[in-house]
């Protein structure tokens, strides 16, 4: 008999519904929540209130999509941690409410978790165990996953992300709120040698990326103190600069990981991985090193409810239910 399994992922600023039949995604539904833009960053209650007023008709869609009704459920998934709380509490309530009232069990989701195994949604899917760096708006991590459930995380930043490093960067070049995408199409034009900014030494597996944030600061005032023009002259080459210094931080750990793990199933993950200078230098680098690379489809990069649906696939197969007691919670805390 086979199972069908309806996800939710409201974690951040996407509200998304995904319908997954024994471990395959039949449809992968997201609404994006255009209002932060004028705010230059996520408002978590906006985001909270945009959850609440799209839930029910990206569900809707999701099960149409699909072709299926309620009635052919088996089990409701939602993310459970680690995000905004106000965001998370939405479809919390409403997994919560739609298992409760269908009587099936409910599955709760570890959204770091989910964005490593959007990589076995694709095929051919990396061979256990292999190494994912996820890099998001919100987490910069390594994580060493030996299979489905069994995860370790070997390093992660110690202050920024890397998408925050892109938009933070992005905010000091006076582009909009995401930037992340801006300063990649900028970079394309640009080049990456021309500006030198520092690689932050840090130990072992480890990132920061906040000493580069004011590195560009210092290097963009001095630039604007001899020419007013400094920024939209030379913008390419910045935007190209700054990406090739996040790409090198990120993949000089990565490619440190691999050696020490000796694993050469390499995957990479979250919004940054749509990086196309990401992409381009992970390609590069594995196969100068042998390794069997790996990038999710756009659509399971950033946050989307068909990683929580491939995630609860293999829950199910475990048994591991939640009660309807069960809380969201905003930690990050590797279960
Ligand atoms: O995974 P995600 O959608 O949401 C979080 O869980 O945070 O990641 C969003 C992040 C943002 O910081 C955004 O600027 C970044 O991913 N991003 C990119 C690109 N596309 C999205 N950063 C660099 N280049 C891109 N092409
Ligand atoms: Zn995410």
């Amino acid at each position: 008999m086979s199972v069908t399994i309806l996800a939710i992922e409201s974690s951040c600023d996407e509200t998304s519904a995904a319908v997954c039949r024994d471990g395959q995604i039949l449809t992968n539904y997201i609404a994006g929540q255009a209002i932060h833009e004028q705010y230059g960053g996520v408002v978590p209650e906006l985001a909270s209130r945009a959850h609440m007023q799209h839930i029910v008709p990206v569900v809707d869609v999701a099960l149409k999509q699909a072709g299926i009704t309620t009635k052919d459920l088996d089990a409701i998934a939602f993310t459970q941690a680690p995000g905004l709380i106000g965001s998370l509490l939405v479809g919390t309530s409403f997994a919560k409410s739609l298992a409760l009232a269908l009587d099936k069990p409910l599955i709760a989701v570890h959204h770091m978790q989910a964005h490593v195994l959007a990589n076995l949604i694709a095929d051919p899917a990396p061979v256990f165990p292999f190494l994912c760096l996820t890099v998001s708006g919100g987490h910069t991590q390594i994580v060493l996953c030996r299979s489905p459930l069994d995860m370790e995380v070997l390093g992660e930043t110690l202050d920024d992300a890397a998408g925050e490093a892109f938009d933070k960067s992005a905010k000091l070049l006076e582009l909009p709120y995401p930037g992340g995408p801006l300063i990649d199409r900028h970079a394309k034009n640009g080049d990456p040698n021309r500006f030198v900014f520092p690689e932050p030494q840090i130990p072992g597996l480890n990132f920061s990326f906040s000493g580069l944030k004011t590195s560009i600061l210092y290097f963009l005032q001095e630039g604007k103190r001899n020419d007013p023009d400094f920024v939209t002259r030379n913008l390419d080459d910045i935007c190209a600069s700054i990406q090739h210094r996040i790409v090198t931080i990120l993949l000089h750990k990565l490619g440190r990981a691999a050696k020490e793990t000796g694993i050469r199933d390499i995957c990479i993950a979250g919004g940054v991985s749509a990086n196309s200078g990401l992409r381009q230098a992970l390609t590069d680098l594995g196969a100068r090193r042998g390794w069997n690379t790996f990038i999710p489809a756009f659509q399971y990069c950033t946050d989307n409810a068909g990683m929580i649906a491939k995630t609860a696939w293999y829950l199910y197969q475990a048994g591991k239910f939640a009660p309807l007691s069960i809380s969201p919670s905003a930690r990050a805390e590797w279960a």
